[in-house]
């Protein structure tokens, strides 16, 4: 079954949708043209990204098809602005190059500092890359990881040439770290995080939240002895960040809230 199909009169060769999918299911062909991998429909997780960050409605999602995406220029921002942030940020994929200014990271932190935490024990703590050169080299550590745990086969690996499967090409990996024996640690970690990410889309800043960075830091000693944690102290999660290079026009469709009541 053919997953995507593209409308060849709209498509602008811009490349977005092949640049956001987060299983790297769509190549560029011959002259531009999105091309879906072998197999696509089988690996597509149905975020919806092809079809909200094409600038076009050039791409229809055959496993979407009929579901309701919601265009975000119709939304009123000023009448709740919360509201606003939860549905259109997104998971973005492809970033500038630009730097994220080192006062901006400041400023997210010094918010995020009255997030909850567990009996309000405020362990958590940051770490930041600021050079894309950093970010890029423990990227290239955990690929290392990624690939052997899952792509000894060089042929079978779901990216193309020296594309960065982990941190896409972020210029920037934000760490939320806390005591290793700290019990709460993931939670609050969890909690911190995404209230970066939330503040971080409304600056119009872009965010990821890298699991597949946090899996290898914990399978790869020689990309935890590169992080030089202090002793002691873990890596409970993270998020890349940047700048978007594409904008996500339609917010992409959900399931229904599942509500039990009493
Ligand atoms: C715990 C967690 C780990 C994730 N790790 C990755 C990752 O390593 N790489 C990636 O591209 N996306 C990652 N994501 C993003 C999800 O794929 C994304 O949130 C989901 O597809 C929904 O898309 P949206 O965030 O744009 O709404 C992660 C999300 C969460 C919550
Ligand atoms: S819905 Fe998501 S996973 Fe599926 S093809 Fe589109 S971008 Fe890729």
């Amino acid at each position: 079954m053919a997953l995507v199909t593209i409308d060849l009169a709209l498509c602008d060769r811009e490349g977005a949708c092949i640049d956001s999918c987060p299983h790297g299911l769509l190549l560029r062909g011959q002259d531009g043209l999105p091309v879906e991998r072998v197999g696509a429909a089988s690996h597509c997780i149905r975020c919806g990204q092809c079809v909200s960050v094409c600038s076009k409605s050039a791409l229809t999602n055959h496993l979407l098809a009929g579901q309701e995406f919601q265009d975000k220029s119709t939304f009123d921002r000023a009448a709740d602005p919360l509201a606003y942030i939860i549905k259109t940020r997104r998971s973005v994929r492809a970033f500038q190059k630009r730097a994220v200014d080192k006062t901006v990271f400041k400023s997210l932190f010094d918010l995020v500092r009255y997030a909850p935490t567990a009996n309000n024990s405020q362990k958590l703590w940051w770490l930041v890359t600021l050079e894309a050169e950093s970010t890029k080299n423990f990227a290239a550590l955990a690929l290392e990881w990624l690939i052997r745990s899952y792509y000894p086969n060089e042929l079978e690996k779901p990216w193309e040439g020296d594309a960065d499967p982990v941190l896409r090409g972020a210029p920037h990996v934000v760490l939320c770290c806390a005591p290793e024996e700290y019990r709460w640690g993931a939670t609050d970690a969890a909690i911190a995080v995404t209230h970066v990410e939330l503040l971080a889309a409304s600056r119009g800043l872009a965010t990821c939240w890298a699991g597949i960075f946090i899996r290898a830091l914990e399978g790869w000693p020689p990309l935890l002895e590169a992080l030089a944690l202090p002793p002691g102290q873990k890596v409970f999660g993270g998020l890349m960040l940047g700048y978007p290079r594409f904008n996500h026009r339609l917010v992409p469709p959900r399931k229904p809230a599942a509500i039990g009541w009493r």
